[in-house]
């Protein structure tokens, strides 16, 4: 499984891509504005640093003005993917997009239908959100099930990409379903290392090495 840093703070970026565990970075609206930075120059430096794909997402609502701002996107760089929300009007952008190769993300998802749209539109990914179908009641994880399912049927090409996603267990059942992706924001990236009995089986070993007053180096 692919993880991509949702984020749009370029020191996030750096420090996670340094890792070697990112494959690409998505950002949204949301992500841009909390960064205080201007749009452009913000993906631009992010493309510089990150060799996969990276997502900038569109702000306007028609399909016109849409393709406007994705030429704008695909002049800073060869690995933006053009982010569009799941609506008439960004499936459209997203046919058009994909049929001159343009790698495309359709975000927003919430079902296995819209899911389907997304797929015969030729988006490269489709964006379900996991974590904001959980605040509601409903099992986000269900629906990235749903629609591996559906592509595996129908040997759709689009990449599902499990967003929203808020621990471990999302990661975790994310790769078992069969996510081809999952973007994590670094506070679940974080939490990805973590175990108290690795914290603890680590200082029993350096303990117990404190004891034999040796060293290696
Ligand atoms: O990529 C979408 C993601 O940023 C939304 O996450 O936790 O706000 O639902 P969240």
């Amino acid at each position: 499984m692919k993880i991509f840093l949702d984020s749009a703070d370029i020191g996030e970026v750096e420090k996670w891509y340094q890792t070697g565990l990112i494959d690409g970075v998505t950002t949204n609206p949301s992500l841009i504005a909390k960064s205080g930075r201007d749009i452009l120059q913000t993906i631009k430096e992010i493309c510089a640093i990150v060799k996969g794909s990276v997502s900038a997402e569109v702000t306007a609502l028609d399909c016109a003005t849409m393709l406007k701002e994705a030429d704008r996107f695909l002049s800073l760089a060869d690995n933006v993917t053009i982010k569009v929300p799941l609506t008439p009007d960004g499936l459209l952008a997203c046919k058009t997009l994909s049929d001159k190769d343009v790698s495309v993300n359709v975000t927003l998802c919430f079902s296995a239908a819209q899911a389907l749209l997304a797929a015969k539109a030729g988006a490269e990914y489709i964006s379900p959100f996991v974590g904001r179908l959980d605040d509601i009641g409903y099992d986000g994880l269900t629906l990235i099930g749903e629609i591996v399912e559906i592509f595996e049927n129908y040997d759709f090409a689009t990449n599902v990409l499990a967003a929203s996603v808020r621990n471990p267990l999302h990661v975790v059942e994310c790769a078992k379903i069969g996510a081809d992706v999952a973007t994590l924001p670094p506070k679940t990236l974080e939490m990805l290392y973590q175990h108290p009995l690795t914290d603890k089986g680590l200082k029993s070993f350096m303990d117990d090495w404190q004891k034999t007053g040796q060293s290696i180096l």
